[in-house]
């Protein structure tokens, strides 16, 4: 058993497999090195003692040329997977269709793009709100017809919130102006047919400075609208309407054209309602604890969903939450596309 010998076994090895192979050969319970062992019983205890130093040298010597060639193997053998699983990480995904963007984020990603661009930043507010903060801080006393109008689901002493105007009050009690602000999320009512659903969203917006007017306040829904929509000659119109917490209030209409089923945003005779507004009523300033001589603002609060369905064509509201896969790959958007949307 020359070691040379069996150097040059070894580096002819090119398999675990061979390699098994070899060790059996050699160290297996019939192998040559355990023959050798038994051999040793017929010799003398002078040659036992050398023969068997020599056969426990050849075995160490056998044992770690076995380690370093398995070594060797495996390392080539990763080498070679490597090679061969080798992705380019500058290709676009894989199943690059399988995931979407729900239309409502969408919507409130774009809302937040543009209102963003003008200078408002986002805020938020909790679902279970104070009866303060939902209404009394907002102008509708206790037993105001206002509460009736929207459909409270109440919960021992707090709301689910009606709308998203608390979060106005939030804001004014804790932070100073100026105050420019908008706010997504979702808003809670009673109420379930093909135009409404229970659980819905709105955003709200809020700017307190010393000076902001009505003007203001229209050039910037009117930006916002033509943005959104992508429609430059938008055609809207302002009514008078009424709300609590802001003196003068209105509301904003677009127009729309019905034509073989389709519709036409922005033209036509018909009137879409699509948001109410105001100017900061002094009270709701003075509840929370803003100087109504000093500073004055506007707010106006608009349904996502509402937005969600005249910009992307889908007619029933309960559609948004009936998490059908096939409506979502449909009406959702690829994530890439919806992040491009943000200027990210
Ligand atoms: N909170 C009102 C609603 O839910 C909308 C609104 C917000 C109107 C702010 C005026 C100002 O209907």
């Amino acid at each position: 058993m020359d070691q040379k010998e069996i150097s040059k076994i070894f580096k002819s090895v090119s398999s675990v497999e061979d390699l098994e192979k070899l060790r059996l050969q050699y160290l297996g319970k019939k192998g040559l090195v355990s023959l050798e062992m038994k051999s040793l019983a017929s010799l003398s205890i002078e040659e036992k003692k050398i023969k068997g130093q020599e056969l426990n040298n050849f075995k160490s010597f056998f044992e770690n040329e076995l380690k370093n060639k398995k070594n060797e193997i495996e390392k080539l053998f990763f080498n070679e997977k490597l090679k061969k699983e080798k992705i380019d990480t500058s290709l676009p995904p894989r199943n690059f269709n399988s995931g979407k963007i729900h239309p409502i984020s969408q919507t409130i990603y774009k809302v937040i793009d543009i209102f963003g661009s003008m200078g408002f930043s986002v805020k938020s507010g909790p679902d279970i709100e104070t009866d303060f903060n939902n209404f009394t801080a907002l102008n509708i006393p206790d037993h105001h017809p206002a509460r009736e109008m929207q459909d409270t689901f109440y919960i021992d002493d707090k709301v689910l919130r009606t709308h998203t105007s608390p979060v106005q009050v939030r804001t004014m009690l804790q932070s100073k102006p100026p105050i420019r602000i908008i706010v997504p999320g979702r808003t809670y009512r009673s109420d379930s047919d093909s135009t409404h659903t229970p659980m819905f969203h709105q955003v709200e917006g809020l700017l307190i400075d010393k000076s902001s007017t009505m003007a203001h306040l229209k050039g910037c829904l009117i930006d916002f609208l033509k943005e959104f929509f992508e429609i430059n000659d938008l055609k809207y119109r302002f009514r008078p309407s009424y709300f609590p917490f802001t003196e003068p209030s209105a509301e904003m209409d677009i127009a729309y054209l019905k034509k073989d089923n389709v519709i036409k945003f922005g033209e036509g005779e018909d009137w879409l309602e699509i948001l109410g507004c105001g100017m900061v009523n002094p009270i709701v300033l003075e509840n929370c604890k803003i100087d109504s001589s000093q500073y004055q603002g506007f707010a106006f609060g608009m349904g996502i969903e509402r937005l969600s369905m005249l910009k992307y064509g889908i007619s029933d509201i309960r559609s948004f939450y009936e998490s059908d896969f096939r409506w979502l790959n449909h009406y959702g958007f690829n994530p890439i596309d919806s992040i491009s949307s943000l200027g990210l």
